[in-house]
């Protein structure tokens, strides 16, 4: 069964709601015939519920960058999953490299962040990648199977489903040094092997895998063409409508 390219914005802590409406609009006006490529966009929880409005009868979906796994109660400045579903969330961003390295985003966390999303009905993008030390170190087969056997551990394969997997090296992530094409594809497809153990082949082969890390129109379509290569998680080049649509439609 050939999967469904995704391509997904991840706006980050960038544009003020002002801005996130424009830049929607625009997405919006752009993409409003697509209906072969999955789209998201992933602005700042500010803008969620307005953006909502904007996109509402577009092909266009969308993401959170984060959620908190407890259901409610004293945990301030964190937002939950049944918050981010009534604010027409569909998808949500799960153990971004950002969050591993700044907000002590754990293997742990992304578990019980994924049990909290699925829960409450949310569609988990689930990042994965390793630093560059840890790809010339040899390491980076053993970091891939740690962070995904961690981030899956005790959900059940229909559950696992519902979520996709961003490849996002560390190193390639805002830094205009996206992996090679052939290097991304030879991850995603040691990802698949390693979900083939967790789950099954049906499951490798059905499993949506994006690609993240200085994507960007003048690669994009050289990536999105590798065998194993269901899409994009695109920071910086999000910020554009243009340059977002030159992802979702590559020349
Ligand atoms: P980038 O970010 O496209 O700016 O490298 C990707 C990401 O962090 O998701």
């Amino acid at each position: 069964m050939a999967r469904k390219k995704f391509i997904a914005g991840n706006w980050k802590m960038n544009t003020t709601p002002a801005e996130g409406i424009a830049l929607a609009r625009e997405i919006v006006t752009q993409a409003k015939n697509i209906s072969d490529v999955d789209i998201a966009i992933c602005p700042p929880y500010t803008h969620l519920a307005a953006i909502g409005e904007i996109i509402k009868d577009s092909p266009i979906k969308l993401g959170a960058q984060d959620v908190h796994w407890e259901p409610k109660g004293a945990f301030t400045g964190k937002i939950s999953a049944a918050m981010l579903g009534a604010a027409g969330v569909t998808y949500v961003i799960i153990g971004h490299s950002e969050q591993r390295t700044y907000f002590h985003e754990t293997d742990v966390s992304v578990n019980k962040k994924i049990k909290a999303a699925l829960g409450g009905g949310l569609l988990p993008i689930v990042c994965i990648g390793e630093t560059l030390e840890e790809r010339n170190s040899g390491k980076m087969e053993g970091v891939l199977k740690t962070q995904i056997t961690g981030g899956f551990a005790g959900i059940a394969k229909n559950d696992a489903l519902k979520c996709t997997i961003a490849y996002e090296p560390v190193w390639a992530i805002g830094t205009g040094v996206n992996a090679s094409p052939e290097q991304a594809n030879q991850a995603h497809i040691f990802i698949r092997s390693i979900f083939s153990s967790l789950y099954d082949v049906q499951f490798a082969q059905a499993v949506r895998i994006q690609y993240g890390g200085s994507m960007k129109p003048d690669n994009a379509k050289q990536l999105l063409q590798q065998s194993d290569v269901d899409g994009g998680l695109i920071g910086g080049a999000s910020l554009k409508a243009a340059d977002f649509m030159g992802i979702v439609i590559p020349r």
